[in-house]
C-alpha cells in the first residue's frame, strides 16, 4: 500500500473505533489549454499519481469529525451547523453542503485525510480534496451520481464556500482521468476523448517554483470577469457568436479593440489564441509531433505572461531557462498561475542535468529551492482495497 494511504489508515484506526473505506483522489497536469475551461475552450489534462487519500466511515451520530493530517488540525461539526469557515475546512464543508443542497440526508461520519500534492503548486490539490470526499459521500449515501455529475458538484463546491470561480477542468480530470491517457475535453459540450501519451524519448517534468499561489483567488476571479466583460461586448456587436471559440480570426476581434479596456482586450486575445492553440495541439499530439506541440506550449506561456498576466518573475525565469536548453522542447506555467509549477517536455537522457542546472540557477537568482517531479499519469478518484 502507498505509504501515505497506510498512514491515513493507521491514524484513522487510532482515532476512531470503526473500519473505514479508503479512497485515492488525484491531482492533475494540463498539457495545454490554460484559462480556457471557463471560456468554453478545449483543455488537455491528465490525472496524476499524486493526490489525496481519504479514510472515512459513518459514526451513527449527527456529527462530522475531520482530521487533516497535513495541517495537523481537527474539525468537528454537527451536520446542521455546516457553514463557510476558512482554509481547507471550506473545501470539505462546501462539498457536504452541495450534497445537502441536493436534498441528501447525511449521517455523521469520521474522516482522516492527507496528500502529497504541495498546496498552491498548480496541480490542483483543491480538486483532489473535493473529489475524494464527494466520491466517498456518493458511495456512503448511495446518491448515484456518475463521475461527471460528481465533477460538476465539486466545481459548484469550489465556487461556493472557497469562492473560487473555477472552470471544470480540474474536477473533470480528477474524476475522469485514466492511467497513461490524456483527456481532450471540450468544456462547452463536455464531450471528451482519451488518447495515449506517446512521449517518444521525452518525459513530462514539473518544476515547482515554490512560490505559492493560494492567495490569488481574487486575481483568478478578476481574469474571469475580464473575459465575461469582453465577451459581452463582442456578443453585442457580433450577433452570431456564443463564445470565444466562434471567433476564428484575430482581425474580427481587433475591430473592437477601442470598445474595451486594454486589459479586457488582452484577455480576449489570449483566450481566442489559446483555444485555437489547444485544438491544433490535440492534432499534433495525435500525429506524435511532439516538437511542434512543444512550440505551442512556449507560445501559451508567452500569452499567459504578457496578455493574461498570470505569470510571475519566478515562472518566467524557469520557462526562459528551459527555452534555452536544447533538451527541452516545450515549457510553460501550468494551472492558474502566479506561482506553482512549470510543465516541461524534457529528453529522457537529459532530465537529471536539466533539473540540476535549472534548480541551481533558480536558487542563485531567487534564493528559493525549487522542487522537481517526473510525472506519472494515473486513474481518476477511486476506492482502494484496505486489505492490500
Ligand atoms: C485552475 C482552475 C481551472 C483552470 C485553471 C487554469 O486550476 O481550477 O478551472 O481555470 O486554473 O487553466
Amino acid at each position: 500500500m502507498n505509504p501515505i494511504a497506510a498512514t491515513v489508515l493507521k491514524r484513522f484506526k487510532e482515532s476512531f473505533a470503526s473500519e473505514p473505506a479508503l479512497y485515492f483522489s488525484p491531482g492533475r497536469i494540463n498539457l495545454i489549454g490554460e484559462h480556457v475551461d471557463y471560456n468554453d475552450g478545449f483543455v488537455m489534462p491528465a490525472a496524476i499519481n499524486k493526490g489525496v487519500y481519504y479514510a472515512i466511515a459513518e459514526n451513527q451520530s449527527n456529527d462530522i469529525h475531520f482530521y487533516a493530517m497535513d495541517f495537523d488540525e481537527w474539525l468537528s461539526i454537527a451536520i446542521t451547523d455546516v457553514k463557510k469557515i476558512s482554509g481547507w475546512k471550506n473545501y470539505v464543508l462546501s462539498v457536504i453542503n452541495e450534497f445537502l443542497l441536493l436534498g441528501c440526508k447525511i449521517n455523521g461520519f469520521d474522516c482522516v485525510f492527507a496528500g502529497d500534492i504541495p498546496r498552491g503548486s498548480g496541480m490542483s490539490s483543491s480538486a483532489a480534496v473535493e473529489g475524494g470526499l464527494a466520491f466517498a459521500l456518493n458511495e456512503m449515501l448511495h446518491t448515484g451520481l456518475n463521475r461527471v455529475g460528481l465533477a460538476l458538484l465539486c466545481q459548484r463546491a469550489e465556487h461556493n464556500y472557497p469562492n473560487v470561480n473555477c472552470g471544470i477542468m480540474d474536477q473533470f480530470a480528477n474524476m475522469m482521468g485514466k492511467q497513461e491517457q490524456v483527456l481532450l475535453l471540450d468544456c462547452r459540450s463536455m464531450q471528451h476523448q482519451y488518447f495515449p501519451l506517446h512521449m517518444k524519448g521525452y518525459k513530462i517534468v514539473l518544476l515547482n517554483s515554490n512560490v505559492q499561489h493560494t492567495l490569488i483567488s481574487g486575481e483568478y476571479n478578476t481574469r474571469r470577469q475580464r473575459c465575461e466583460e469582453g465577451l459581452s461586448i463582442l456578443k453585442s456587436q457580433l450577433k452570431n457568436i456564443q463564445s470565444f471559440r466562434d471567433i476564428t480570426k484575430i482581425a474580427d476581434l481587433q475591430v473592437y479593440k477601442s470598445n474595451m479596456p486594454e486589459k479586457v482586450y488582452n484577455c480576449c486575445l489570449y483566450v481566442i489564441e489559446e483555444i485555437a492553440r489547444a485544438k491544433k495541439a490535440a492534432e499534433l499530439l495525435q500525429q506524435d509531433n511532439l516538437i511542434a506541440f512543444g512550440k505551442l506550449m512556449y507560445a501559451t506561456h508567452e500569452g499567459l505572461s504578457k496578455l493574461y498576466e498570470v505569470s510571475c518573475a519566478e515562472l518566467d525565469f524557469l520557462v526562459e531557462l528551459a527555452s534555452r536548453n536544447r533538451n527541452v522542447i516545450g515549457a510553460r506555467l501550468m494551472g492558474g498561475g502566479f506561482g506553482g509549477c512549470t510543465i516541461n517536455l524534457v529528453a529522457v537522457d537529459a532530465i537529471d542535468q536539466f533539473i540540476e542546472e535549472t534548480s541551481k540557477a533558480y536558487q542563485q537568482h531567487f534564493d528559493i529551492i525549487p522542487a522537481a517531479y517526473i510525472v506519472e499519469t494515473g486513474d481518476g478518484t477511486k476506492e482502494i482495497d484496505v486489505t492490500l
